[in-house]
């Protein structure tokens, strides 16, 4: 989604601010733009497209060191450089950088117009900026809380006034905002990556909470201007985690990732002893878990085909009837909590608006949510009642993969634990716990394979329409495996349970239809081999995703093999090539594979 940046300190401040933006573009990348105060009043450039764009149309000289940045994905009104931000008032004193969406901006655009007014863009944070221009308040911390008054919707913002130029005043309610406490200076970052370069020691503003920086440090508040006293926590995360390494896209770093990060997930969390998994970070005592009657996974987009991965899981594991569902459908049909249900949300970012949403209606209705999650200290990790990180360590590129896999094996620990509170004998407990610790090496191992995979995406890549095809516990690999295709390489994919097909996608089988099918060695490899005949009978191409135990019996497929792990694990493995196959199609296309069309990463508005 879109990324702030703010600075105050004893340097100029638009160094930052583009370093600052170009490690946060991945948010969002239609338009940007920054506002400097300097000794002559603000200097404020927008431009459309990439923040290099933004980094060639800044003056020589510009020296201010206050200043706030913002790039855009947009929302309200189209990617133009008169929507992109900073907003500022008609006087050109007030600037203001903003994410989120404010609800009722038709309503005050309207009464600014009727006051006289001259709007100049279609965006919805404009009217802050003249909300706070025109409040009678004395303190620029009091303007900021007239206008939040005015105001309903979601925000993280930060605003700079001429008048006040020792300070930058931000507020929170609904998108992250970070500050950074450096020497001498003060950062302020929608986004963590955007900060540690230059320090580690932050404060996570909550909800309703608000902020004055100055050059020396900060004060945060509330809706009442009550200080909260907020401490900075330290960040562990190290910078070099952000950095591209030599590799053309954070897409390509970040699968290469997965064995380390596999291992890093697994790492201390699995107890021989008991043929178990160790999840502390639950904070639910096995009296606790065993009380369960129900489990529902809630997350969206990819994380909610994993969802569904994690519902199979612990279904087969711990025997207890779990599904997953969409979080952004969830949040609007008024869903039944259930005091004996345990809600997992899962999330990468741990900011998706849809997935946060869905954890404070199931907290108000006195439901326990736990979250998997990868970014420590985000949103829906302080929102939750325990949960299980990742260890993931930053995702950049916007189609997610090694948070992906981490997810599916952390369901699998879950349903490990849960399963061994009811249950799930020792031995079926310890062949899990094995088959999870061959997790990282044989994910290496389908990496290895990657010139194969390439050749075959080659074929994708010409593709105007691929089906994936899964059954049972595949089906949500088959659906991530769309998913990728569809987001990187614009190649329009569908996915189908193969038990379906004949009930009405086969209609579209010709010979330009591919259809990826996974086969793998289970008690339904005759069915699906049969599904692919099936496919072959009507001039249809097949790339089979299978183990090299399955008999294809001669048939004339492109054939990728994956190791064989527990059929209850497989779903991990089979989910990588899918990965290779959507970026060497992307690649083979020539897209721009870390920022995909009309998409973005984190995202934070509904
Ligand atoms: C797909 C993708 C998205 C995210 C979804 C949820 O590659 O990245 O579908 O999975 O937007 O994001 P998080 O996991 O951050 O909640």
């Amino acid at each position: 989604m879109c990324g702030i940046v703010a600075y105050i300190g004893d340097q100029p401040a638009a160094p930052f601010l583009i370093e600052g933006l170009k490690t946060l573009e991945y948010r969002g990348y239609d338009s940007a733009g920054l506002a400097v105060l300097g000794a002559k009043g603000t200097t404020a450039v927008r431009s459309v497209g990439r923040i290099r764009d933004l980094e060639a149309a800044l003056p020589k000289r510009l020296a201010g060191k206050v200043g706030i940045g913002h790039t855009r994905w947009a929302t309200h009104g189209p990617a133009t450089e008169a929507n992109a931000h900073p907003h500022r008032s008609e006087d050109g004193r007030i600037s203001v950088v903003h994410n989120g969406i404010i609800d009722n901006s038709g309503m005050l655009r309207d009464r600014l117009t009727d006051a006289g007014v001259t709007l100049a863009s279609d965006t919805d944070t404009e009217v802050i900026a003249h909300l706070v221009a025109r409040s009678t308040a004395d303190t620029l911390e009091a303007a900021v809380l007239d206008a939040l008054g005015q105001i309903s919707g979601t925000y993280a913002l930060a605003v700079m006034d001429e008048a006040h130029p020792d300070r930058i005043v931000l507020a929170r309610n609904g998108s992250p905002l970070i500050i950074g406490v450096g020497e001498k200076e003060t950062l302020v970052a929608s986004d963590a990556a955007a900060l540690v370069r230059h320090t580690s020691q932050v404060i996570h503003l909550d909800d309703g909470e608000l902020a004055t920086v100055t050059a020396g440090g900060f004060h945060t508040f509330d809706r009442n201007a009550e200080a909260t006293g907020r401490q900075p926590v330290e960040i562990e995360v190290a910078a070099a985690e952000w950095e591209l390494t030599g590799h053309q896209h954070y897409m390509y770093k970040e699968m290469l990732e997965q064995p380390d990060k596999a291992a890093a997930v697994i790492r201390g969390r699995l107890d021989e002893r008991f043929a178990t998994a160790r999840l502390n970070g639950l904070n639910l005592s096995p009296k606790e878990l065993r009380a369960f009657r129900r489990v529902k996974i809630l997350g969206c987009g990819s994380a909610y085909y994993v969802g569904q991965i994690g519902a199979q899981l612990i279904e087969d594991l711990a025997r207890i009837p779990a599904d997953a569902e969409a979080a952004s459908e969830f949040r609007y049909r008024n869903p039944i909590i259930e005091p004996e249900t345990l809600y997992v949300v899962v999330s990468q970012s741990g900011e998706t608006a849809d997935t946060a949403f869905a954890v404070s209606e199931i907290k108000r209705k006195g439901g326990t949510v736990v979250a998997v999650v990868n970014a420590v200290g985000s949103t829906i990790a302080r929102e939750v009642h325990g949960g299980i990180y990742l260890h993931a360590g930053p995702e950049i590129a916007v189609a997610s993969t090694k948070a992906l896999t981490n997810m599916a094996i952390a369901f699998a620990m879950l349903a490990l634990h849960m399963g061994r509170l009811r249950d799930l004998s020792v031995a079926d407990g310890e062949r899990i716990l094995h088959a999870l610790k061959r997790i990282p090496e044989q994910i290496q191992q389908v990496l290895d394979n990657e010139p194969a995979i390439a050749e075959v995406a080659k074929a994708l890549a010409q593709a105007q329409n691929a089906f994936y095809i899964g059954r049972v516990r595949q089906y949500p690999v088959a659906r991530e495996g769309a998913q990728k295709l569809k987001e990187i390489s614009y190649v329009h994919a569908e996915a189908y349970p193969t038990s379906e097909l004949k009930h009405g996608p086969l209609a579209l089988i010709d010979e330009s239809m591919i259809t990826v099918a996974i086969v793998p060695d289970d008690d339904l490899t005759e069915r699906n081999v049969g599904a692919v005949q099936q496919v072959l009978a009507r001039g249809g191409q097949v790339v089979a995703l299978s183990h090299e135990s399955v008999d294809l019996q001669g048939l004339d497929v492109e054939r990728i093999d994956v190791p064989k792990s527990e059929p209850e694990l497989d779903p991990i493995l089979m989910v990588i090539p899918t990965q290779l196959l959507a970026y060497h199609a992307a690649l083979t296309l020539g897209y721009d594979i870390d920022k995909p069309r009309n998409l973005a990463k984190s995202v934070t508005v509904e």
